[in-house]
């Protein structure tokens, strides 16, 4: 947290839409302060760390959240909304980033070179890019703050973070974690803020090498056109429009789990969420029946009751957005299957699963990411077809496939334009799985073997005379 002067600003618990707590809300100097004190501490934390040791570091910060999971689940649950369960699971997720990138930190190998000189000696070798900023999401609070500031802190950089101003406890939370484990504090400096133009200091100033932004396709464009100014490295994830395709030769039951999976987690709130579900002609009605009968056990409810499955979205306008997409396939010609109106008597911000049967080509929710618990289903009749609908968008984050005509599944994924395609299954996020969109769902890869590479650059070192 900036130990500057600050004004403070509310957070707004989404289960109730009353005030949970106050956070620092930064300003301009507290960004500059921060990036200077993170500039001078980059470089004496390089200095003095092995790679190595900079993983152990990693490791005990690690163990902390590991020793703390359950607190940290309950922050998390209040200030987002997701259900307890979800919670736990984000924390363990959040942690293997945090696991993973301790033991990538000693893997940053360079090459050694054939020289086409006589006598030289060249060599390239992985360096810190220096001070990152960091612009993480509300729908995930822990997981993309470790996703990001894991391989930055691997790679030796420093960051100046700005948490979502929804959710930013879960943020602070990590934060002091990483301290007790004997991370510098001016390594992982935190400034949160509701102020706009305060946190645009990490776009524009010059110490600032590198952002990493997941957020929406509209900020992630702006900032890439401030952050131009300086030419600073970029990784942007982006909005998506995910493609969910049950073809005719699939397992129904396999495809509605997996629908469960990458439609309702977190509400429907993650940027990887089905947002078409496109099922073949012969197969829709029984798809239906299933997927309207197991979202049907689904239940609504403030996340720390543990029978509960789904809990509130994050604010009144992501309910008004649900309700906007649902009355316009409706007035195009979609069926209510089940859901459709939001609870009564309900203080806070809940919208039920939502599934919408014979949804037309035309209907909003074919363009526009719905962000929410809604499921509409497409008909279609080919292969051809429904390749060609699924890449009928300008995103290309994640899509889903059902078949178990293995030659179709190797077809269609090539055929798919996302960064990532799960077969026959909802689930493809993972520490070790490279996640990242195509198009206008941005570029960079998170986790995995390639994601310290983002907050890296790489020096060429040319020795002549070698020989003598
Ligand atoms: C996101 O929604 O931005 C992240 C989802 C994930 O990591 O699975």
């Amino acid at each position: 947290m900036s130990r500057y002067k600050h004004n403070l600003t509310s957070c707004i618990e989404p289960s109730t839409a009353t005030v949970l707590g106050n956070v620092a809300n930064c300003n301009l100097d507290d960004f500059q302060k921060a990036i200077k004190s993170a500039e001078i501490a980059q470089q004496e934390y390089y200095e003095n760390t092995s790679a190595s040791q900079r993983g152990v570091l990693l490791r005990k910060w690690y163990d902390l959240v590991i020793a703390n999971q359950d607190d940290l689940a309950v922050i998390l649950c209040l200030e987002n909304g997701k259900t307890i369960s979800e919670a736990r699971g984000e924390i363990i997720y959040a942690a293997s980033f945090i696991l993973w990138f301790s033991e990538e930190a000693p893997r940053a190998y360079g090459h050694t070179i054939p020289s086409s000189l006589p006598d030289t000696t060249l060599m390239s070798t992985r360096e810190p890019i220096g001070v990152c900023g960091i612009i993480t999401p509300w729908n995930f609070p822990a997981a993309m703050i470790t996703r990001k500031v894991a391989p930055a802190l691997a790679a030796g950089c420093s960051v100046v973070v700005k948490p979502p101003s929804e959710t930013p406890y879960s943020c602070a939370a990590f934060s002091k974690l990483a301290i007790d484990a004997g991370i510098p504090a001016r390594i992982f400096q935190i400034c949160p803020t509701k102020d706009r133009q305060a946190a645009t200091e990490l776009a524009t100033n010059p110490i600032v090498r590198k952002i990493s932004f997941t957020g929406s396709t509209g900020v992630g464009k702006l900032l890439a056109k401030l952050a131009s100014q300086s030419l600073k490295k970029l990784s942007l994830e982006l909005g998506g429009n995910a493609a969910f395709i049950v073809f005719d030769d699939a397992d129904l039951d396999v495809a509605v789990e997996g629908a469960i999976q990458c439609k309702f987690r977190c509400s429907g709130q993650t940027c990887v969420c089905a947002n078409r579900l496109f099922v073949q002609r012969n197969v829709a009605a029984e798809f239906t029946r299933k997927l309207t009968e197991r979202v049907s056990q689904l239940k609504n409810g403030p996340g720390l009751d543990p029978s509960v499955t789904q809990g509130p979205l994050v604010n009144r306008s992501a309910v008004d957005k649900v309700i906007e997409h649902i009355n316009d396939a409706v007035s195009k010609g979609a069926k209510v299957e089940l859901g459709g109106n939001p609870l009564d008597n309900n203080p806070g911000f809940f919208f039920p699963p939502t599934i919408l049967s014979g949804v037309p080509k035309d209907a909003m929710v074919a363009g526009d990411e719905t962000f929410g618990p809604l499921a509409p289903i497409f008909t279609f009749d080919t292969e051809e077809e429904v390749i060609k609908m699924a890449n009928s968008t300008e995103f290309g984050l994640a899509s889903y496939l059902f078949s178990e005509n293995v030659n179709r599944c190797m077809r269609v994924s090539k055929k798919i334009q996302a960064g990532m395609v799960g077969v026959n299954t909802g689930r493809i996020s993972a520490s070790e799985a490279p996640f990242g969109g195509i198009k206008e769902s941005g570029y960079g890869t998170e986790g995995s073997l390639y994601g310290m590479e983002e907050y890296q650059v790489i020096k060429s070192t040319i020795i002549g005379n070698t020989h003598r």
